[in-house]
């Protein structure tokens, strides 16, 4: 029997406008997206709403045309939310800055004026590699004003990593700071920046935002500080083809190198505008924070753009959030008044494991909603969030969704009426998607059994593509189930029709709430002189969900000894980047791998958390049971 909280009364009146609205969004698909697609501003409207005549290249609102950075921005300077703030920034040491929708409004312009000067063009591609200040957001929405095509790198990526997106992106743009903060340290992100440019295949300019003051080389010619570049004035936003793309976003698959996520300029803010309000109802006076990093799509769709979108004001924080103290987190909640919270589970489970002493020394009583968003939660974490945070009285807003789909898919919906909530559940699909859970042959499972979660129909926050390389976006997310949206994920429905999600059906691993590639690792350890072959899996841990673990040998004429190891994970750290560095590499005589060549990464683990399954023929698909044996036997050999 699964546990139901029962909501308090307020909350809970309303299941029947969902259904209502929900069902609407599948039988009058074209009515409902008129309707909803009015939630942004179009420059010339759309003469259709869906065109799926090339399935699955789906495209939305049809020859419309409208910018980004215009509905953030332009049409509320001309009311009363001119002189509302947009951003509260918050740093690591405790500075605040504030923004208004007016002040915001002339910052992008003005970058956006220094970019064109640059002579930085619609259709360019430009890679922004920052650190949680203010003038992140103002280069992503400078861009979008001026057409050009970002792609925001997470600052916690090292060089190589960063190399690689400036390459496949084709940016020959980079917007950086000289530095920025974590944990009372200095990143130097500029040096990265010319350590990743010379492995690139080089790019024309580099804009420095000046934050740590730490010293930094500038190039003749080729690095500019952003105070230098701007200009004040107005620059007209380009009018944007519904279908344009706006940014690019690389995440981890299981194969290969990571996947430029392409966005567009109508279908994506129509969707993410829409599930915000669907799922948080956030009201005009509300103070929304979304604890995420803008270098991942929970930052880019409901830090940045969302929100905007709707005129909210945003709380941004730059820092760790246990940095100084625990209570973080809790102190920036009372010191500005928050009144809705989205974060992620492992922030839940760290600040969880501190204690409730700290939330308890601070006045959380602003809060009405609290979000978590990018990993299954567990109870226990959930009923801390919902009894000590939320002191019963906040609904927990569980959002199921990845980067690719743009917003919000799966959540309760506070706006359309929210059903009672059961821990772990992110209950019901947000209208217009159409969710399913199949078995291996693309036949729903019955209720209450685990299968893959598929999406049935299109709906508009769906990437447009893989950037450059549409094959892959085909066979990656429409191959499995042929026209069906293939998530990754495992997932039950259950008999009251709650989707639970069960996390990745796939070697994708969420290392805190980021998402990274078991090959992403291995190719990082291969492509060292040392190392010969490497397996990488993700071992369950209580608060960052997965850490990493290596497997890995040696080439000739190397020997194991600690000091290698630590060197490794040193170059890891400055190759891929800190979240990128397994926890543990084990030396072993053999990556066990089956005839044909795959890696018995499932095999591995279970060796190595002692969970052999007494028939290990259903371990891996495509290996025999003799060299699931063997490769037991080197595993147990181990080091
Ligand atoms: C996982 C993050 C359970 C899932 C927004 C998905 C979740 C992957 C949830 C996408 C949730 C995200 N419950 N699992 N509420 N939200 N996931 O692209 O495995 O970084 O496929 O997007 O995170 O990760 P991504």
């Amino acid at each position: 029997m699964v546990e139901t909280l029962p909501m308090d009364e307020k909350y809970k009146v309303h299941m029947s406008k969902y259904f209502e609205e929900y069902n609407r969004s599948l039988t009058d698909m074209d009515g409902f997206w008129n309707e909803k697609a009015k939630i942004i501003d179009w420059f010339k409207p759309f003469d259709k709403v869906l065109d799926d005549s090339k399935k699955p290249f789906y495209k939305w609102f049809i020859n419309g045309k409208t910018n980004m950075s215009y509905n953030c921005l332009d049409r509320y300077i001309k009311t009363e939310k001119r002189n509302k703030v947009a951003f509260i920034w918050v740093s690591e040491k405790g500075d605040e800055k504030m923004v208004t929708y007016y002040g915001l409004y002339r910052r992008v312009n003005a970058f956006a004026r220094g970019l064109l000067n640059l002579g930085i063009k619609r259709g360019d591609k430009v890679t922004i590699y920052m650190p949680m200040i203010l003038e992140t957001p103002i280069a992503m929405l400078a861009c979008a004003r001026i057409g050009a095509v970002f792609n925001v790198v997470f600052s916690g990526f090292g060089e190589e990593a960063l190399a690689q997106r400036i390459n496949d992106s084709n940016s020959k743009t980079v917007i950086t700071a000289d530095g920025g903060y974590r944990k009372g340290k200095i990143i130097e992100l500029k040096n990265l920046v010319d350590k990743a440019i010379d492995l690139s295949r080089g790019v024309d300019n580099v804009i420095v935002v000046k934050n740590a003051n730490n010293k930094i080389n500038m190039e003749q010619d080729r690095d500019y500080y952003y105070d230098d570049i701007i200009e004040e004035g107005y620059v007209k936003p380009e009018e944007l083809d519904s279908n344009d793309p706006l940014f690019i976003l690389y995440t981890s698959g299981t194969t290969g190198k990571p996947k430029g996520i392409l966005h567009g300029n109508g279908g994506y803010p129509v969707w993410i505008a829409n599930t915000l309000k669907w799922a948080f109802d956030p009201k005009d006076e509300d103070r929304w924070w979304c604890a995420a990093d803008i270098g991942w799509i929970t930052g880019h769709s409901y830090i940045v753009f969302a929100p905007l979108l709707l005129g909210l004001t945003s709380i941004m924080y730059e820092g760790a959030i246990d940095h100084p103290k625990p209570d973080r987190m809790w102190d920036i909640i009372e010191k500005y008044g928050v009144n809705i919270l989205h974060t992620s589970p492992t922030a839940i489970r760290l600040l969880m494991k501190y204690g409730e002493k700290y939330p308890k020394g601070h006045d959380l009583s602003s809060l009405k909603t609290l979000g978590t968003v990018g990993e299954p939660i567990n109870p226990a974490a959930w009923h801390w969030y919902y009894e000590v945070i939320g002191k019963n009285k906040c609904p927990i807003i569980d959002t199921y969704w990845q980067t690719e789909t743009g917003g919000f898919t799966v959540s309760p919906s506070l706006n359309l009426g929210i059903p009672d909530l059961k821990p772990g559940s992110a209950t019901f699909p947000l209208p217009g998607i159409e969710p399913a859970v199949f078995d291996e042959n693309g036949n729903n499972v019955k209720p209450g059994e685990k299968g893959y979660i598929v999406i049935k129909r299109p709906w508009p926050g769906l990437m447009l593509t893989v950037n450059g390389d549409d094959k892959r976006y085909i066979e990656t997310y429409f191959s499995k189930f042929k026209n069906k949206y293939f998530m990754g994920d495992y997932a039950i429905k259950d008999n009251d029709g709650y989707y639970w999600l069960l996390g990745r059906a796939d070697e994708v691993l969420k290392v805190a709430g980021h998402r990274i590639g078991t090959m992403e690792v291995e190719d990082g350890l291969v492509s060292m002189k040392e190392i010969a072959e490497a397996a990488v899996f993700g071992k369950p841990d209580t608060i960052k969900g997965d850490t990493i673990i290596a497997f890995a040998t040696l080439k000739d004429g190397y020997d194991k000894s600690p000091e290698l190891i630590e060197d490794i994970k040193k170059r890891i750290k400055n190759n891929l980047g800190p979240i990128m560095v397994p926890e543990e590499i084990h030396i072993v005589s053999a990556v066990p791998k089956t005839r044909s060549g795959k890696i018995m990464r499932r095999v591995i683990k279970a060796v190595y958390l002692d969970q052999l399954p007494g028939d290990v023929s259903t371990l891996e698909n495509e290996a025999s049971v003799d060299e699931i044996r063997k490769a037991v036997e080197i595993i147990k050999g181990g080091d």
